[in-house]
């Protein structure tokens, strides 16, 4: 059979698929590795705006950007052409011991202008995980150069992801995380999430936001003042939680405990930085500013890895302001790379440009409004977005919005689903997580709906 025919190129496909796939089980270790999820894995070749092809030259919707990441589109010249022009110039550069170069000292700049009005100075990273490590160890730092070494507790909140490091995995509020490594390191403890949908509260005299947000105190008071340095947060909890969104007093109420109680609040942007919900940043929602802020993921769509923290004048004077031996002793080879600054300079270039944060917004509600009906139905518990961050919650009885039982393996049922309807994206917990490139068109957008919503009837039997 000549190689030539349909058939055979079909069955030449078919051996490169296998060989390759016997490779990557044998050789290759995947994030939260298990071989079960690799027996047929999606092997992507390509990517086109909001499209991904696999090996086979399926194509499919990309739901989530990649890992909720890729904000412009997969395939865009601009960050190619950026990459590559710093690649040709210069490679790498350390950003250690009097060393510094443009594009760092340029991005540094340019968020300046778009974070958060107090925050002053940035730290860049590799990615998320160790964007976390960086702001607890500041965090700490800051209390132990203001003569307060004791304070170095961390609270955090339960369904919360904030990463695979050991500080990282001490603060995310998923025990899997963590359970299979030993004991956590020390000095984390965790409070509820405000989950509208599941919050309960025997609170009557305040809101619900609020009386989770009373969580903290509690917390503090408990655990002594004097003892926490932070506290971290997602605005909206995206892995680990499966897009929750607290209510509107929340953040508010959570930033008058900080202060009262001096303790530092960190916002992790991982996911909701750089206009993903609608807004440069989340917290800006409910006219709230962190002290730390850190980021990932959209700084750069995904097309090098970065990541990093910002933090306020106050921290930035405290750094400052070091005995020279009892300096921020923290560091990465690969802090500042040239080249990821670059190409973040072209990514932030290209949402200002198409206004890819206003589109957010708008295309965040459309989504909202399109998948809305869905709650009319038996199993779907709740519908939620904040700009193009999106989860429709699967329920077994939508009266008691009690959860399918975990043998029914509903979400890996909805997800294969959705897959097979030709959408990629993830489901946690029997929530399905909707997080397109920002570029996604209205059409587009209504698709991606419409496939939800077959997928839901065909898994959910309705
Ligand atoms: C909120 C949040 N923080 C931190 C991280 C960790 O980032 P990374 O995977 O780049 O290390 C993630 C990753 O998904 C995240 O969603």
């Amino acid at each position: 059979m000549s190689n030539s025919s349909p058939s055979g190129a079909a069955a030449q496909q078919y051996c490169e698929k296998s060989e390759l796939v016997q490779q990557d089980r044998s050789h290759l270790i995947h994030p939260q590795h298990h071989p079960d999820e690799h027996l047929d894995p999606q092997i992507w070749v390509s990517g086109k705006g909001v499209v991904l092809t696999n090996l086979e030259g399926r194509s499919f919707l990309d739901g989530l950007s990649g890992m909720w990441n890729v904000y412009v589109g997969h395939g865009r010249r601009e960050l190619v052409d950026a990459a590559s022009a710093q690649l040709q110039t210069l490679a790498f550069a350390t950003a250690y011991a009097g060393s510094t170069n443009k594009p760092a000292i340029e991005l540094a700049g340019t968020l300046k202008r778009l974070v958060y009005p107090g925050i002053e100075a940035f730290y860049f990273t590799l990615g998320g995980s160790d964007a976390t490590d960086t702001s607890i160890r500041t965090a700490r730092f800051y209390w132990g150069a203001k003569g307060r070494p004791e304070k170095f507790k961390i609270i955090a909140r339960k369904l919360s992801y904030h990463g695979s490091t050991i500080g990282a995995a001490a603060a995310t509020g998923v025990d899997e995380f963590s359970a299979v490594f030993g004991p956590r390191a020390n000095g984390f403890l965790h409070i509820d999430s405000p989950y509208p949908y599941r919050f309960t509260t025997t609170r009557t005299d305040v809101s619900p936001g609020v009386a989770a947000a009373d969580l903290l105190e509690e917390a503090i008071l408990r655990e002594g003042p004097e003892t926490v340095a932070a506290f971290i947060a997602e605005p909206v909890q995206g892995g680990g939680g499966g897009v929750i969104i607290p209510p509107a007093d929340y953040f508010p109420r959570i930033r008058e405990i900080c202060d009262r109680y001096d303790v530092l609040l960190i916002s992790d942007e991982v996911i909701t930085g750089f206009g993903r919900t609608g807004r440069w940043f989340a917290l800006e929602h409910w006219g709230v500013e962190p002290d730390i802020v850190q980021f990932a993921k959209g700084i750069t769509s995904g097309y090098f890895p970065l990541g990093g923290v910002g933090v306020s004048g106050a921290i930035k004077e405290v750094m400052d302001s070091a005995d020279s031996a009892r300096r921020w002793m923290h560091g990465y080879t690969c802090s500042a790379h040239p080249v990821a600054c670059s190409v973040a300079l072209a990514n932030i270039r290209i949402l200002e440009e198409e206004n890819l944060v206003e589109r957010s917004a708008t295309l965040g509600a459309r989504l909202l409004e399109q998948l809305q009906p869905l709650t009319a139905t038996a199993h779907v518990g709740e519908v939620r977005a904040l700009g193009l961050l999106a989860g429709v919650e699967l329920v077994a009885d939508r009266a008691t919005k009690q959860r399918y039982a975990e043998s029914a393996g509903l979400g890996r049922k909805v997800k294969d689903e959705l897959l097979s309807l030709g959408l990629c994206t993830r489901v946690t917990d029997d929530i399905i997580c909707l997080a397109p490139p920002l570029v996604i068109s209205e059409e587009e957008i209504d698709r991606l709906a419409a496939l939800v919503k077959q997928a839901v009837r065909n898994t959910t039997g309705l």
